[in-house]
């Protein structure tokens, strides 16, 4: 039985590929992680994107089009029914790119990832807003260029060796939060592999949820072997007492 909240606590929750997996997503290291025999590492980078861009928006295209047929599943319910009782005292940090969250109704959330369903610029020195978009690219010549400038346009996604997006904001909730409740994630990929230390520094409670024990167990203070949709909703109800 899992400690009920106070009305002193703030709770981040940080979510990984798990808690879609659930809804039909595959998660990055599991058994079918894997595209086309390509580990994400070899896709996800700028230069990746430099020497391929073909084959790297067909990475993301094939994403895209998974994405639109899925729905979020118990886990992501809870997680925004959890919101609606906090209100500010929530706060959801994704590592996930797709939008079930959104769509399960959470509002206080950042994608520190990216947005699947967002395009941006691929020159750094491009000030073009990121944009909505559900478009596939499929061959060299359906890649769009930026209006401005005439570069590539690229998914809007923080690839390997770029830095996260909204960071002053989730290192300043990790400051505040006293309960850190951390789903579905390997624990291996920085910097959000070392937020449960982060939140640790001010004494929050640490709890883990997930099938199998992330590479960073031993920093937290619980952890709930089971699957997301299957744990959430009921620790939910837990922890609003
Ligand atoms: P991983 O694929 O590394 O880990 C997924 C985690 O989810 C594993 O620990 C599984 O045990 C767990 N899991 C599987 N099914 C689950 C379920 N039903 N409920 C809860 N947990 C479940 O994915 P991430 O840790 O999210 O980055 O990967 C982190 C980042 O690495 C991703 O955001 C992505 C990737 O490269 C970028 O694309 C920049």
């Amino acid at each position: 039985m899992t400690q009920p909240l106070t009305s002193q606590d703030r709770v981040f929750v940080l979510t990984g590929a798990g808690v879609s997996a659930e809804s039909g997503l595959p998660t990055f290291r599991g058994a079918d992680g894997l595209w086309r025999g390509h580990r994400v590492e070899e896709v996800a980078t700028p230069q990746a994107f430099h020497a391929n861009p073909e084959l790297v928006w067909q990475f993301y295209s094939e994403r895209r089009k998974r994405a639109a047929t899925v729905s979020p599943n118990p886990g992501h319910r809870a997680l925004a029914e959890l919101e609606r009782a906090l209100d500010e005292r929530f706060f959801l940090c994704t590592q996930n790119v797709d939008s079930l969250h959104e769509q399960a109704g959470s509002q206080r959330l950042v994608h520190m990832h990216g947005r699947l369903m967002q395009t941006r610029c691929s020159r750094e020195t491009c000030h073009i807003a990121p944009f909505d978009d559900e478009r596939l690219y499929l061959s060299r010549a359906e890649i769009p260029t930026c209006p401005q400038c005439g570069a590539l346009l690229r998914p809007h996604i923080c690839w390997f060796g770029e830095v996260p997006f909204a960071m002053d904001r989730i290192f300043e909730q990790l400051r505040v939060c006293t309960v850190l409740l951390t789903v579905g994630t390997s624990g291996v990929v920085e910097p959000a592999a070392s937020f449960v230390r982060m939140a640790r520094i001010n004494r929050a409670r640490a709890i883990y949820i997930g099938p199998e024990e992330p590479a960073n167990s031993k920093f937290f203070d619980e952890v709930v072997l089971g699957k997301a949709g299957e744990v959430l909703p009921g620790l939910v109800k837990e922890l609003s007492g």
